[in-house]
């Protein structure tokens, strides 16, 4: 045993130095599908827009990758390429074999949901997404379908063991809208991956014509596992489907869907994220902001550090970074989903709660520039994003302060000219300014913090 852990010891760490590179190479990137189809049903049309005035979400990342810190599941395909890495003196199966006994060492003893509630409200956040199942199959919920889950490792005895449920529960409580990441692909599942074949890449390892049996099975579990998250884990808002090598075709999800649409989630918003068509509720760019602004619902999902999944000493984004990605995105007439790992021991890094912290201040003091705004025609020019109240006649104007620069003396822009009064949304202070030739010139009050400016101001008809 004392052999075993000390084997296993030195696999943990060489693993930690090996994958440094998943922080410096961004890895693979679904992109964003170029049409969008309105969904016809009138209750995920009231959710789609309830959830567009929400703005800014968190987006876990939490699983077997943690324990280790290293890029979220990939590290178990086998596909050439520079930002899968795995330790050099292992052959793939003795790594895959080390990878899946992870299992026995996520034992999250600090694990306290409501903590992590506190602190994504203290963010200013509105809403949540949790990895349920990522591409390794790893269950982070008490699935009735598989033994591969937290509820059957060390942390088995614990009461919190169905862990999904009680981060579902804790934001729940807070009155955030809920969205459950899930991972169509399962590369622990004997009929997506089957055993007597190598896995030479992230599909299925066998033709579909050659053993239907294999994939009907596949399929069926699939439907099974997201029937039991959509029934027996409450209320949700979003089911955010990754993996878009399968479809939602490809798993019954317009039969899911019509189920729980009418039973246990009316309105559900399905996100078969890069499908397209009737199940993609929403478009999502990953790593990435649209050039322009969209009409239609979209979210970019961008990580706070530079991986999804918790990793030791992470480069995190500065607090006015998260803000202008949230201002340009807002102004574009998106939503934000930041990506946070939670540490293998359960809690969120004290680096990301001081950050989230910070820009949480601002949005208590800016937030009217944010939530529940919608797109106006005239929305950016260099550094400055802008924002309107639904009725279309307030404008908020956002300077977006550079990671490294200073609050300038005057911000300026052209086009969005103002009437009457203009106000700093902080301290409600109002500011001087001239329109002239339809450009704009607004004098800063001396001594303000270093940090975003949001400022409020009628339009000039
Ligand atoms: C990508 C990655 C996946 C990650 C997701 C988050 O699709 O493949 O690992 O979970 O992005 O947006």
């Amino acid at each position: 045993m004392k052999i075993l852990k000390t084997l296993f010891g030195c696999l943990a760490g060489a693993a930690l130095t090996m994958n440094v590179s998943a922080q410096e190479v961004q890895g693979f990137v679904h992109q964003r599908s170029t049409d969008y189809e309105w969904p016809a049903d009138q209750q995920v049309l009231n959710k789609l827009d309830k959830w567009q005035d929400q703005k800014f979400g968190v987006l876990f990342h939490w699983g077997l990758y943690s324990v280790p810190g290293i890029v979220e599941s990939w590290s178990i395909c086998s596909e050439d390429v520079d930002w899968i890495s795995r330790k050099k003196d292992l052959t793939y199966n003795e790594y895959k074999k080390w990878y899946w006994g992870l299992k026995d060492s996520l034992n999250p003893t600090q694990f306290d949901p409501a903590k992590w509630a506190d602190i994504m409200q203290d963010a200013g956040m509105k809403y949540m997404i949790f990895t349920t199942k990522h591409h390794d199959g790893f269950c982070m919920f008490d699935s009735k379908y598989t033994d591969f889950s937290i509820a059957n490792g060390p942390f088995g005895t614990d009461p919190r063991k169905d862990v999904a449920r009680h981060v579902f529960d804790a934001f729940r409580q807070k009155d955030f809208m809920i969205g459950c990441y899930f991972s169509k692909p399962d590369w622990h599942c004997e009929w997506f991956w089957n055993p007597y074949f190598a896995t030479p890449n992230r599909r299925q390892n066998y033709k579909k014509d050659r053993h239907p049996d294999w994939w009907k099975n596949y399929q069926e579990f699939t439907y099974n596992q997201m029937d039991e998250l959509m029934t027996d884990y409450g209320k949700f808002d979003i089911l955010w489907l990754d993996g878009g090598w399968v479809t939602g075709d490809d798993v019954n999800l317009d039969k899911l869907l019509t189920k729980v649409r009418t039973s246990t989630q009316p309105g559900l918003i399905s996100v078969d994220r890069t499908i397209r068509g009737r199940n993609e509720n929403y478009q999502t760019p990953e790593r990435s902001i649209p050039e322009t602004q969209l009409n239609n619902p979209w979210e970019s999902c961008i990580t706070l550090s530079n991986d999804w999944g918790w990793v030791p000493n992470a480069p995190y984004k500065s607090p006015a970074k998260v803000i202008s990605l949230l201002a340009e995105i807002t102004a574009k007439g998106g939503c934000l989903l930041l990506g946070v790992g939670p540490t293998p021991q359960g809690t969120i890094e004290e680096a990301v709660s001081e950050r989230l912290h910070v820009v949480g201040e601002w949005l208590k003091a800016n937030g009217k520039a944010i939530y529940n705004t919608r797109i106006t025609p005239v929305y950016n020019d260099g550094n400055v994003w802008f924002t309107a109240d639904k009725d279309g006649k307030t404008i908020y104007a956002i300077y977006a302060l550079p990671d490294g620069e200073n609050l300038p003396e005057t911000i300026e822009w052209t086009g969005n000219i103002p009437t009457g009064k203009m106000k700093m949304l902080k301290g409600n202070k109002t500011v001087k300014y001239t329109g002239k030739d339809g450009k704009v010139k607004v004098t800063l009050p001396k001594g303000l913090k270093n940090e975003p400016v949001a400022l409020q101001f009628t339009l000039k008809k």
